[in-house]
């Protein structure tokens, strides 16, 4: 890659797809190369970041770097850091540092969702196994911790406390609600939990870091944890209508593992007979499936489930979180950034992959 800007443009619209949109009008335009070259010395930073001296260790925890990803948190802690001194050494190590935590987290994730694919190529525990898969995810947490004990204690406790809201997410997705919890409430608070909290840690950071008003710092919190929740939201609907080769991921690898999406939680409050009958058959296919039948069984139902008025209200929903993220922006100057980070949150309420 070299370091033209139109390189570097090509760079940010292949990691992200959203650039046109998100740096539109011309005040966008040096935003958008700043931008460019923060994600370029992320890369970098990240390649050489990942080795490891073991030889299977390195392999593994470079795996999924290299297979692509849209880098969406870096972009977000490089943007909000426009509005301090920019893309300095110690925000590049934080961007580094919570797209590694992303990384270790899907390693994870896919072991827990038994997911075969991940940015569009075979998970890594289908190249390894889970152990290996495990322990890379913690190298790589390893790793994030120590790009941030770079930047004192501050930069420790917000990698520390963000992690632990993401695994507590993790763990309350997979135990499920209780009785006395509004399943639709808990589960909105698992996706605030479980992805919220790296992308709150994404935009937060980006003030913290670049030494932008501290008066700041509340709002992009608030901002990420909001369109971290509707990223999440479309995130389920992708799950049942994915065009796998825009994702990467097999189309319905949440719901044929059980898995809860907003769709199904949605569905299964339903208490009408047609709804009912969907809700039922979808949990047979998931029972059938776990005794050893094929996955294919739930295609149909799947894509019921599509066609359901739930789907289209977990889109209404995203579009909701969507613009209260936007609102969460006034406090901050009008400006390029601002502008950025309002086409942002409004892109991503209708991205596909
Ligand atoms: C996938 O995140 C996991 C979620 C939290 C939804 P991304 O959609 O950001 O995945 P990559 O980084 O582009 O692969
Ligand atoms: C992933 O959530 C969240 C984390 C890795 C913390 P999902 O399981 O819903 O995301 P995908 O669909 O596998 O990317
Ligand atoms: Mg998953
Ligand atoms: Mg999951």
């Amino acid at each position: 890659m070299t370091s033209s800007p139109a390189a570097e443009r090509t760079r940010l619209a292949r990691n992200f797809g959203l650039s046109d949109r998100v740096f539109a009008g011309p005040r966008a335009r040096r935003l958008a190369n700043d931008i460019e070259a923060g994600l370029e010395l992320v890369e970098r930073g990240l390649a050489d970041d990942l080795r490891v001296a073991d030889p299977i260790a390195d392999a593994a925890s470079r795996y999924l770097y290299e297979a692509g990803g849209k880098r969406v948190r870096p972009v977000l802690t490089l943007l909000t850091a426009q509005l301090g001194e920019g893309n300095i050494e110690p925000v590049i190590d934080v961007a580094k540092a919570l797209e590694m935590t992303h990384l270790g987290s899907l390693y994870h994730d896919d072991v827990m969702d038994e997911a075969d694919r991940r940015r569009g190529v075979p998970a890594a525990h289908a190249v390894w196994g889970n152990n290996v898969a495990i322990l890379t995810g913690d190298i790589l947490f390893s790793r994030a911790s120590q790009l941030m004990a770079r930047y004192g204690e501050r930069a420790i406790r917000l990698q520390a406390d963000t992690f632990e809201r993401l695994v507590l997410g993790q763990l309350h997705e997979t135990v499920g609600p209780t009785p006395d919890d509004d399943p639709i409430d808990f589960y909105i608070q698992v996706l605030a939990d479980k992805t919220g909290s790296l992308i709150a840690a994404a935009t937060q950071s980006g003030v913290i870091f670049s030494n932008a008003p501290s008066e700041y710092e509340e709002p992009m919190r608030v901002y990420g944890e909001k369109v971290g929740v509707a990223f999440q939201l479309l995130d389920d609907v992708i799950d049942l209508s994915a065009n796998p080769d825009d994702t990467g991921k097999v189309p319905g690898t949440d719901l044929r593992a059980g898995v809860p999406t907003m769709p199904s939680l949605l569905l299964a409050a339903q208490t009408d007979a047609d709804s009912r009958a969907l809700a039922a058959r979808i949990d047979d296919g998931v029972a059938r499936i776990a005794d050893g039948e094929d996955a294919g069984i739930l295609d149909e139902p799947l894509a019921d489930l599509r066609e359901h008025a739930v789907t289209e209200r977990t889109m209404v929903l995203a579009r909701r979180w969507t613009q209260d993220a936007i609102d969460a922006l006034a406090p901050l100057p009008d400006g390029a950034v601002r502008d950025a980070l309002t086409r942002f949150a409004t892109t991503l309420a209708d991205r596909s992959s």
